[in-house]
């Protein structure tokens, strides 16, 4: 299977790259790079600096990639805006590059008959929920120009796809962490809204402490509850999710989780057992809810898909990656 991968030099984008080739299949990376690096491009993928809002430069690759009999069967959509605050200052751009990059991206694909999507969406569609597990079919009331954008994808593309005969395969991440075993590709940006990044340059002694927002919540241990998936777990799903509709077997919207929550005092207690950092708690932060795991089912029943890497497995990766990183 030929599969066009935009967004493909990106922390999630590249995992996904580095499982299509183990499986066997073809891959081209299409990114503008920019937040994506070149190094993370896999060696034996084809790589197109260019836009997704180039319609033109996106129909040549099709183009190109058909007359050489080997045409694109699947194309996955990485290539995406998704810092939240920032969505908050900026979110024209946001409903640019999101919403008009998918929208040039797709009638590209239209124009030259690439017939399946594979999208990344996010459990930020279903904004502040009123049960602590989502269900694909949960209400989806996004609180910010972020989620706003990926739910006006996650519909155009239903449109399009009933329009035109296509099918696609929509999945909405919940946390995401971890590095590739290989340690050639990982998370090297920061998301500083984020618990394992934060914990982490606590570790490699960038931070001088880490802060736990609140210890007061309707929990166990007074700390919100999460869902956290190895995102070499998620990447493999991308590859079961192309697999499964170049087998014809229809459209799917899946969550992509653990199933499974951590609070964050037990994240916290995981990580201590293997890096030493200092931590403290703080106010609780506006728009937390207490507890919010994803139902997983759909994704295991239809792809035969179940996640295997531990919290452990996270952080060990996350941090050697980082480490290597650092280390130059
Ligand atoms: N990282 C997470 O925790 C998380 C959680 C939920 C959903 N997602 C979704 O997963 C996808 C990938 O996220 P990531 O963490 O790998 O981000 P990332 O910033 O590392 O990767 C995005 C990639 O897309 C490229 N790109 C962006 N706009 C482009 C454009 N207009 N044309 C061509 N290339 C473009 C960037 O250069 C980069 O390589 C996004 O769609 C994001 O919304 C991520």
């Amino acid at each position: 299977m030929q599969v066009l991968v935009a967004g493909g030099a990106g922390y999630i984008g590249s995992h996904a790259v580095y499982q299509l080739i183990r499986a066997g299949h073809g891959v081209i990376v299409y990114d503008n790079l920019s937040t994506g690096q070149r190094e993370a491009v896999h060696p034996e993928a084809r790589f197109v600096q260019a836009d997704i809002r180039d319609q033109t430069a996106l129909e040549t690759v099709f183009a190109q990639e058909a007359a050489a009999g080997r045409p694109v069967e699947v194309a996955m959509h990485f290539a995406a805006k998704l810092i939240v605050p920032e969505s908050l200052t900026q979110p024209l751009a946001y409903y640019q590059n999101n919403v008009e990059g998918l929208r040039t991206m797709l009638a590209a694909m239209v124009e030259r008959g690439v017939p399946n999507i594979v999208f990344s969406s996010t459990a930020a569609v279903y904004g502040e929920p009123i049960s602590p597990v989502c269900l694909e079919d949960s209400p989806t009331l996004p609180i910010n120009p972020y989620g706003e954008t990926k739910l006006a994808c996650e519909r155009m593309i239903r449109w399009v796809c009933a329009a035109h005969g296509m099918n696609y395969a929509i999945f909405r991440y919940f946390n995401v962490a971890g590095a590739d075993s290989s340690l050639q590709i990982g998370l090297n940006k920061d998301q500083l809204t984020h618990l394992i990044p934060l914990i982490m340059q606590s570790a490699l002694g960038l931070r001088e402490r880490l802060e736990i927002y609140g210890n007061d919540y309707d929990t166990p241990d007074g700390t919100c509850i999460r869902d956290y998936i190895h995102v070499s777990d998620l990447a493999q799903a991308h590859v079961l999710g192309a697999e499964y509709l170049t087998q014809n077997k229809g459209s799917l919207l899946a969550n992509l989780g653990s199933g499974h929550g951590y609070s964050v005092s037990e994240v916290v207690a995981a990580a201590e057992r293997m890096f030493s950092f200092k931590w403290g708690f703080a106010p609780r932060r506006a728009g937390d809810p207490a507890k919010l795991t994803a139902d997983i089912s759909r994704a295991r029943e239809l792809l035969g898909w179940q996640p295997q890497l531990s919290l452990e497995q996270m952080l060990r990766s996350d941090y050697d990656y980082r480490r290597k990183i650092s280390e130059g």
